[in-house]
C-alpha cells in the first residue's frame, strides 16, 4: 500500500460544507475562467480557454463535442484528476486551488464516482472485488465492503455475476460493474465518460436509464461526456465543447423519443447554442 493510499484508508474523510476551505458558492460545480493547456518544448496547445460552468444539485449535464475537443480533459478537471492551468474550480463547495493533495484525494474518494470509458476494471478480481475497491480504500473491512459491493451489484442487475471475473462477462455487464464501482461509496457527484460508447442501442438505453435512476433520481448530480445523440434526451442541460470553448446548447425537449435500435448515432453534430 502506498503512503497516500494508507493515509487515505485511515482518514476520516473530508466533509463537504464543514471545513474551513469551503467557499460561499452553493453549486455542486462552479468553474470560472478555467483554461487548460499542454506544453511540449516551445509549443503550447490550448485545450480549454476561459470556460465557465455551473451545475446545481440533482442536475444531469451532458458534454457533447468532437473527438479531441477536451471533454475528457474537462471531466478530469472536475473529477480532481487533472488540474487547470488558470481559473477557479469549485467542486462540492471546495475550492480545489486551496486543497492540498491529501484533501483533494479525500474529496475524490468520498464524494466523486467516476465511470471510465474503458471501465478500468482490475483483471483477476471478481466483479464483487472490483466494486469493493473504493470501500477498501476508505478503510472498510473486506467483509463489510464485499457485502455492500454485492448489494450494489444486485441493484445494477448483476446478482448472478458477483463471483464472475469481468473478462468472462459481456461489455454491457462490465459497464454495469464499472457503474457499481462508481456508486458503491454513495458519492454525491457522478462523472461518466462515454458511458454508452461500447454498447448497442438497447444496452445503451438501459445503461442510461439505470444511471439516471441510481443517480439523478436519487438526488445526486451527474456530468456525462458523450458522442451519442441517442442519449441526449436523458440530459437536463447539454453543453457543446468545441474550439476550446464551452457553450450551453438548446436541450432536447421531452418527451424522450424512443431510441432506434438500428441507428448507432455517434456522429458528432453540435446542437444549436443558447443565445443570451
Ligand atoms: N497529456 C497530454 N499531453 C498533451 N496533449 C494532451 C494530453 N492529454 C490530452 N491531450 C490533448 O488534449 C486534447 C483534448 O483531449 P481529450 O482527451 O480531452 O479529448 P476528448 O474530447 O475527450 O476526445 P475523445 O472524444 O476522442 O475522447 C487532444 O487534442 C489531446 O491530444
Ligand atoms: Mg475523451
Amino acid at each position: 500500500m502506498s503512503l497516500l493510499t494508507s493515509t487515505l484508508a485511515s482518514s476520516p474523510g473530508l466533509q463537504p460544507g464543514s471545513d474551513a476551505q469551503q467557499t460561499s458558492r452553493s453549486a455542486v460545480l462552479d468553474l470560472r475562467g478555467v483554461s487548460k493547456w499542454y506544453c511540449r518544448g516551445e509549443s503550447k496547445t490550448t485545450v480549454l480557454d476561459n470556460i465557465d460552468l455551473q451545475v446545481q444539485t440533482g442536475e444531469c449535464v451532458f458534454l457533447l463535442g468532437p473527438s479531441g475537443s477536451g471533454k475528457t480533459t474537462l471531466l478530469s478537471i472536475i473529477g480532481c484528476v487533472l488540474t487547470a492551468e488558470a481559473g477557479d474550480v469549485c467542486v462540492l463547495g471546495h475550492d480545489l486551488q486551496r486543497l492540498d493533495s491529501t484533501a483533494t484525494a479525500l474529496l475524490r474518494r468520498d464524494h466523486i464516482g467516476f465511470v471510465f470509458q474503458k471501465f478500468h476494471l482490475i483483471r483477476g478480481l471478481t466483479s464483487q472485488e472490483n466494486a469493493a475497491v473504493p470501500l477498501l480504500l476508505s478503510g472498510w473491512t473486506s467483509a463489510r465492503a464485499n457485502r455492500r459491493a454485492a448489494e450494489i451489484l444486485e441493484q445494477v442487475g448483476l446478482a448472478d455475476f458477483i463471483k464472475q471475473q469481468p473478462n468472462k462477462m459481456s461489455v454491457g455487464q462490465c459497464q454495469r460493474v464499472a457503474l457499481a464501482r462508481a456508486l458503491v461509496g454513495d458519492p454525491k457527484l457522478i462523472l461518466a465518460d462515454e458511458p454508452t460508447a461500447s454498447l448497442d442501442a438497447e444496452s445503451g438505453q438501459q445503461a442510461m436509464e439505470l444511471l439516471r435512476q441510481l443517480t439523478v433520481d436519487a438526488g445526486k448530480t451527474m456530468v456525462v461526456v458523450t458522442h451519442d445523440h441517442r442519449i441526449l434526451p436523458y440530459a437536463d442541460r447539454v453543453f457543446n465543447v468545441a474550439n476550446e470553448k464551452l457553450q450551453e446548447a438548446v436541450s432536447p425537449q421531452p418527451p424522450i423519443p424512443s431510441l432506434q435500435p438500428s441507428t448507432h448515432d455517434t456522429t458528432y453534430r453540435p446542437l444549436p447554442t443558447l443565445t443570451s
